[in-house]
C-alpha cells in the first residue's frame, strides 16, 4: 500500500469553534464536509482529546470559520498545534457571536457557518460531530480558500497526530546534512532539501507552519 495517495484527497482548512461569549475554544480542522442538502447538514471529525471537543458537547453548537490561502501561520499555530487546556485561544482574535452564540473566529477566514449540533457519532479516537447550517456570512470575496494541498505544499504545513489525516512517516537512512525540528508544531527543516542551510536563515526567521522563531527548533 503507497500511503502517499492519501495526500491527494482534497481538503479545504478551517477553524471549529464552539463556546459562548463568556468561554470558548477552537481548533483547526480540515475534515468538515457537506453530508446533505435538505436540510443542509454537515459533519466535522473532532478527536476526543481535543478541548473543542468538550465544548461542543456542552454547547451543542459550533462554527465553522473557512481559512484563507493567506493565513497566517501565528494562526494555524494557535489554533492547529495549541491546546485550549493551556492558554485561551480566543485571546487577541476579532469574534463574531453570531445566531447561535458561539464564537467564530474571522481573522484570516473567507467566510464563516454556523450549526446547531443535531447527532454525535463515537469513531474510537473522534467523534463526528454532525450539525445543520443556522447561518452563513461572506467576510471577503478577495482571498482564495486554503486548501490542505497548498497548506503542505505551499506553506510547508505538517499536521499533528490529533488529526485524522496524519500520516506516520516511516524512519529513512542515515542523511549528510542537519535536520531540524520545531518543537511546537514538528515542522521539520531538512538541510539536504532545503537551498539555504538551518544554520545561515536570519534570526528573525520564523517556522512557516506555526509562526514561532528560530530558537524553538530542535536538531534530530
Ligand atoms: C492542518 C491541520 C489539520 C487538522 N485537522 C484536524 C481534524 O480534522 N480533526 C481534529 O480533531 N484535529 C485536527 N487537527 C489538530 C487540532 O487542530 C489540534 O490538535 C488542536 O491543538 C486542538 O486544539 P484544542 O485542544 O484547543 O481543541 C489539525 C491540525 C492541523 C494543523
Amino acid at each position: 500500500m503507497n500511503i502517499e495517495a492519501l495526500y491527494n484527497i482534497s481538503y479545504g482548512l478551517y477553524i471549529v469553534s464552539s463556546g459562548n461569549k463568556e468561554t470558548g475554544n477552537g481548533y483547526i480542522a480540515n475534515t468538515v464536509f457537506q453530508i446533505t442538502s435538505e436540510p443542509q447538514k454537515f459533519a466535522v471529525s473532532c478527536n476526543k482529546n481535543n478541548f473543542t471537543s468538550e465544548f461542543i458537547k456542552k454547547y451543542k453548537a459550533f462554527s465553522v470559520s473557512i481559512l484563507s490561502q493567506n493565513a497566517k501561520s501565528e494562526t494555524i499555530g494557535n489554533f492547529g498545534f495549541k491546546s485550549g487546556k493551556k492558554i485561551n485561544k480566543l485571546n487577541g482574535f476579532d469574534i463574531k457571536y453570531g445566531k447561535t452564540n458561539v464564537p467564530a473566529v474571522l481573522n484570516d477566514s473567507i467566510a464563516y457557518m454556523e450549526f446547531k449540533l443535531t447527532d454525535e457519532i463515537d469513531m474510537g479516537t473522534h467523534i463526528l460531530f454532525v450539525g445543520e447550517l443556522i447561518d452563513a456570512q461572506m467576510l471577503t470575496n478577495s482571498e482564495e480558500p486554503l486548501t490542505y494541498d497548498y497548506y503542505r505544499k505551499a506553506k510547508k504545513g505538517v499536521t499533528p497526530k490529533n488529526a485524522p489525516s496524519y500520516i506516520k512517516k516511516e524512519k529513512k537512512g542515515k542523511s549528510e546534512e542537519k535536520i531540524y525540528k520545531c518543537n511546537v508544531c514538528g515542522h521539520i527543516y531538512d538541510n539536504n532539501t532545503e537551498k539555504i542551510k538551518f544554520e545561515d536563515l536570519p534570526e528573525d526567521w520564523t517556522c512557516p507552519t506555526c509562526g514561532v522563531s528560530k530558537s524553538e527548533f530542535s536538531e534530530i
